[in-house]
């Protein structure tokens, strides 16, 4: 077997797989939640960045498939971790082992993943492609009306409520992944423990407190016009 599939078939690169999707997706949520803050600059601004990113054309699809992989990439391989640790768990039960140190964060893990799939399902159902949203508006120019579309979804208290929960999810879910994920890329020295701890917290907390602030903003109208 060549190295690669070697790698591809055993656990630590089911792992590497979880890492390498987990940090994409880091840093497209960062640069997401960049794109967002607009909002706090108006309308002009929020609606200009929907249509550049319109205007990307065939990159954009380009962006969003891979981005598909990506997810796909790294549930798959999360489900494959989580069967293989479940076999171990279990043959070390038979051995007369009770307990297992990871299992709450592990669990965690596993809901807030299932939580947020409900979330992006939601959510492009929501301001990408309009099924869910009561006025959805496309821009006369190209592109959704990202302004509109947002100030009229997050107004609504319940879908608001549930865009908040949803990133406490997202950044617990990444604070913890984050953690792992450098550990599995050898990022694992006494020295660097306490700047992996502090890094992966301050991103999960960002991404959260950040996203928490456009929801809240909108929904409470200090933002989003009356
Ligand atoms: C709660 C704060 C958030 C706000 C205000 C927000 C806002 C938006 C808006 C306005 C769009 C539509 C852009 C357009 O079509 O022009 C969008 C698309 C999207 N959002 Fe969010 N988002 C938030 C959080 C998230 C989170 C936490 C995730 C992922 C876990 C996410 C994933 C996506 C994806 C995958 C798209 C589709 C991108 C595309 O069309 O290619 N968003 N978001």
């Amino acid at each position: 077997m060549n190295p690669i599939a070697r790698l591809y078939k055993s656990t630590i690169g089911k792992k590497v797989i979880m890492a390498v999707t987990g940090l994409i997706m880091v840093f497209w949520l960062l640069s997401h939640l960049g794109g967002n803050t607009l909002m706090f600059l108006g309308q002009e601004w929020m609606d200009a960045y929907a249509h550049k990113i319109h205007n990307l054309g065939p990159l954009l699809w380009v962006m969003r498939l891979g981005m598909l992989g990506v997810i796909v990439a790294h549930i798959w391989s999360a489900i494959a971790v989580t069967r293989i640790s479940w076999a171990a768990r279990e043959h070390s039960y038979k051995g007369g082992r009770k307990t297992n140190v990871s299992t709450w964060s592990a669990r965690l893990m596993r809901i807030g993943g299932i939580i947020i799939v409900l979330f992006i399902f939601w959510h492009l159902a929501d301001l990408t492609l309009g099924w869910v949203h009561p006025d959805f508006k496309m821009q006369e120019e190209g592109g959704a009306a990202a302004y509109h579309n947002l100030t009229v979804s997050l107004r609504q208290i319940p879908v608001a409520i549930f865009y908040m929960v949803s990133v406490i999810f997202v950044g617990l879910h990444f604070s913890h992944g984050i953690q792992s994920g450098f550990q599995t890329l050898g990022l694992n020295h006494p020295k660097w423990n306490g700047i992996r701890k502090m890094t992966s917290w301050g991103l999960g907390t960002l991404i959260a407190v950040g996203n928490i602030a456009i929801v809240a903003a909108t929904m409470f109208k200090l933002i989003g016009g009356e």
